[in-house]
């Protein structure tokens, strides 16, 4: 089914979430038994409050990410969605993963909705430090201001070059494929919306549902994503 609908499909986009990168051995934020918001309050660690209020469990929260990062890579999956653009099948990666596992893979056209754990910057100046710097427990920049992930934190807004690419991809796609997300995250859960609002047909492949199960043209809860990328490609 997937594989027809990619080989006759002239605009497919990938949109991924966190169930994309935990067979790479990273934690997602929301499956039932294993979400990292199962055990922490986003507003509490993940936020501009946070930075602003609680530096050391800010800092100590996101050296942990910063270090799942950096010792985890992209698995079969990523590397499939990487051939598939070389091979033209899929023009682009939505994203909303912050681990920079698409662009390791090989994928060239990544949109990054929430930014990337590969890079920090001053809070204060803006200059723009390697996450290694994390690693290293180095939090200041040179000017004396705080370090900080170039994620986006909940509050903030969205990077405008990002989203706007991500509304145009949305707007054209005939083919959306959403893979590992529970769709829970406005706006970023919007753009499966436009694209079947725009006549596409739309995808959703996870593990627990999301609340547009019922939009979409198919839905695969009962595979990994690894397995199923493998079948797929397999069947083209
Ligand atoms: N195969 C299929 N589905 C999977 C797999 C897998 N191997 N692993 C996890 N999943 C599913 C889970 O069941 C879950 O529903 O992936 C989904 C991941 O959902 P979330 O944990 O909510 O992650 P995501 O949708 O990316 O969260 C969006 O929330 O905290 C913010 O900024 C953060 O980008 C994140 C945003």
């Amino acid at each position: 089914m997937l594989h027809e609908w990619l080989k006759d499909s002239k605009h497919t986009v990938i949109f991924t979430g966190a169930g994309m990168s935990t067979e790479s051995g990273l934690p997602d934020f929301r499956s039932t038994n294993r979400g990292i918001w199962r055990k922490k309050d986003p507003g509490k660690i993940a936020s501009v409050d946070a930075l602003n209020h609680h530096v050391e469990d800010f800092t100590e929260f996101y050296r942990e990410r910063v270090l799942g990062v950096k010792e985890f890579g992209p698995h079969k999956g990523h590397q499939i969605l990487a051939d598939w653009e070389k091979n033209g099948l899929i023009q682009a990666v939505i994203t909303q993963n912050v681990d920079g596992f698409h662009q390791a893979a090989g994928s060239k056209q990544v949109h990054e909705l929430h930014g990337t754990l590969q890079k920090l910057h001053c809070q204060s100046c803006g200059k723009v430090y390697d996450s290694a710097a994390y690693v290293e427990e180095d939090y200041y920049c040179s000017c004396g201001g705080i370090l900080r992930p170039s994620i986006v934190l909940f509050g903030e807004m969205l990077p405008e070059d990002a989203f706007s690419a991500a509304f145009e991809l949305a707007k054209q796609a005939d083919l959306f494929i959403v893979l590992g997300s529970s769709l829970s995250v406005t706006p970023a859960n919007q753009f499966p919306e436009i694209a079947k609002q725009n006549g596409a047909k739309l995808v959703i492949v996870n593990q627990e549902k999301t609340p547009l199960d019922n939009y979409a043209d198919l839905v695969v809860f009962d595979r990994k994503i690894g397995a199923y990328l493998e079948e797929t490609d397999k069947l083209l």
